[in-house]
């Protein structure tokens, strides 16, 4: 499908985004909060242990946790924030020069999109593939503001250390070594998205349909602080609240596959804002396609296996040529019982 400006819709345009479900049907608690990993306390031999502990309590009870001191330079921050919101505000011709192409999933437009009848998600998105350096596609990448492309590769490659470290921590808790998980990390996604204000329906349509991500980890930075992510935690939606200079993370599809469903990936939506626009930047950490994912026998032990053995490119397949619907890639991946 091509790209809309869904901040332009006409009324009836707007019908393909109403929900014949209500988005509010489970309440949502506002109390709880997710765990706060701090990075910079892994340098201090003193403070790592407490914080490897932190870490492991947040995968093994959460899936998502916030990181703070993530070490990611503020003008880095400063300048992918400042680039995205203006390519987001181009006018519609200008971000089609960037457009995905049929059968393509990087470009500017909506992914997941596979039949007219279909409820849409209030956004725009921009999705590139950012690692390795020698997989980039350059065409969808866009070349208005003129140094965009510049802060893309510089943030994907400080986000890019993060999940390094994140990883190793997370080897280290899991009691595996980190050659076992070294390639399924070494591809980087990053979806950027645009959540328009929607003052006539907020509450009647959705930013992104509940799923759990198709990643091993994935780093999100909500870039203008505006409330919309929520992860579902015991049959109800709990929202996250935004923390100014900190990442959220969380476990996806093939770190619960590799942990054999110690580490669970959480389903999770984004609500649209009656009055605010919102903006994230979504950083999917993967393996390559050619390759197998399935549990570590070091963490199985003596258990059950859970989840098959399976390509990359097939779960891929799967997953990628349909509406993005809940738990799909674990659900495909997981031996019934
Ligand atoms: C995603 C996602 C959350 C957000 O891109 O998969 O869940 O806050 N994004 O935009
Ligand atoms: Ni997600």
């Amino acid at each position: 499908m091509s790209a809309e400006n869904v901040a332009e819709l006409t009324p009836e345009a707007i019908q393909r985004y109403i929900r014949p479900e209500c988005p509010d049907d489970m309440v949502a608690h506002h109390g709880e909060s997710i765990p706060v990993v701090d990075l910079g306390r892994f340098i201090d031999s003193q403070t790592s242990q407490q914080e490897a502990a932190v870490l492991k309590s947040a995968c093994e009870d959460w899936g998502f946790f916030q990181v703070k001191n993530h070490g990611i330079p503020e003008t880095v921050l400063e300048n992918m924030r400042n680039n995205l919101e203006y390519f987001f505000r181009l006018p519609l011709d200008e971000k089609n020069k960037f457009a995905q192409l049929p059968r393509d999933l990087q470009g500017y437009g909506q992914a997941f999109v596979e039949s007219e009848h279909q409820t849409l998600d209030w956004c725009d998105r921009l999705y590139l593939v950012t690692q390795p350096p020698h997989d980039r596609d350059m065409r969808p990448w866009p070349t208005t503001p003129v140094n965009f492309r510049g802060s893309i590769e510089s943030y994907s490659s400080a986000v890019m250390r993060v999940t390094r470290s994140l990883v190793q921590m997370i080897a280290k808790n899991l009691g595996v070594d980190l050659d076992k998980i070294r390639d399924t990390y070494v591809s980087q996604a990053l979806r950027m998205t645009y959540y328009p204000a929607c003052p006539v329906a907020h509450d009647k349509v959705l930013g992104i349909s509940p799923h759990s991500d198709i990643s091993l980890l994935t780093l999100v930075w909500e870039l203008n602080k505006v409330e919309g992510l929520q992860i579902k935690s015991q049959g109800a939606w709990v929202p996250i609240k935004p923390h100014s200079k900190a990442l959220v993370v969380n476990v996806g599809d093939f770190l619960e596959i590799l942990t054999n469903g110690k580490y669970q990936s959480i389903e999770h939506r984004v609500t649209v804002n009656p009055h605010k626009e919102r903006m994230s930047i979504s950083a999917f950490h993967l393996p390559k396609f050619d390759m197998s994912v399935g549990p570590l026998s070091e963490i199985v032990g003596g258990e059950l296996k859970k989840y098959k053995t399976l390509r990359v490119d097939e779960i891929a397949k799967v997953v990628f040529s349909s509406k993005l619907d809940g738990k799909k890639t674990k659900e495909y991946a997981m031996f019934s019982i």
